[in-house]
């Protein structure tokens, strides 16, 4: 498939894993990918495991994203953690407003985007999530919703960064249920959000990479992938199994 995008997939770990787990995982999706030089892949580990899975994996081709970060470089923060110390650890990206953070620990759009700043001054990419409820889709307020935080978290950021930042479509309602989006839902989605970019940046639109999030499985992912717009996927579940995260990458390129 011939593509002008180059396919992104990042695995999505979550509250899992020792480190030990994580870099026997880590390790195993490195394998399993190995061949695969089509896409770009990386992992999310948990805090505690980045330092260890970037080492394990700095010869390539896996990157490591972080799956937060804080706005600030230092000071008087108890608990959080940099985008810089994220760097020095030796990611590469950082997962920012996931619905779980929204929704389970109140984080606001204006807070997105202060940390999509503070990631992009670190030299971070970060993967910017955006996504509807089922009441939001239900009631029609779908594309409404995702561009009220597409344009939040993207503000204030100039075109030459926004080179750098990836989005993720993630409805809350396929997030972890093994109910995913319709390739055609996404399709629609993927295709508003990279017009609304093109409004900010019109150069940038058509590089930026969208990916789709939420019950991403071997099985589905080539149809959503096969969608004009939907250039990778961020992976929960599945990417906790590196055989089928593998298969993911795999069926996709
Ligand atoms: P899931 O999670 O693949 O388990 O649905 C996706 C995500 O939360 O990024």
């Amino acid at each position: 498939m011939t593509r002008s995008r180059r396919p992104f997939f990042c695995g999505n770990w979550k509250l899992h894993g020792t480190i030990a787990e994580s870099l026997a995982l880590a390790t195993e999706v490195r394998n399993g990918v190995a061949t695969h030089r089509d896409a770009d892949v990386a992992v999310a580990p948990t805090f505690t495991a980045l330092h260890a899975v970037a080492k394990r994996l700095e010869d390539g081709p896996v990157a490591v994203s972080a799956q937060d970060c804080f706005w600030e470089d230092k000071g008087a923060f108890t608990g959080e953690v940099s985008a810089p110390q994220l760097v020095e650890a030796g990611c590469k990206y950082v997962i920012l407003g996931h619905s779980e953070r929204r929704q389970l620990f109140g984080e606001l759009d204006a807070a997105v985007n202060l940390k999509a700043r503070a990631a992009l001054r670190a030299g971070l990419a970060p993967i910017v999530c955006v996504g509807e409820t089922l009441a939001e889709r239900d009631a029609g307020e779908t594309l409404g919703r995702v561009q009220a935080q597409l344009e939040a978290a993207l503000a204030g950021i100039s075109a030459t960064d926004l080179e750098r930042v990836i989005v993720a479509y993630e409805p809350v309602w396929a997030i972890g249920t093994g109910r995913n989006a319709t390739p055609a839902q996404a399709q629609e989605v993927h295709r508003f959000i990279r017009a609304r970019v093109a409004t900010l940046a019109a150069d940038v639109a058509p590089r930026m990479r969208i990916l789709y999030g939420g019950s991403v499985k071997p099985d589905n992912i080539g149809a959503l992938v096969g969608q004009p717009n939907v250039d990778g996927a961020l992976v929960g579940g599945a990417s906790l199994e590196a055989r089928s995260f593998a298969v993911i990458v795999k069926n996709s390129i």
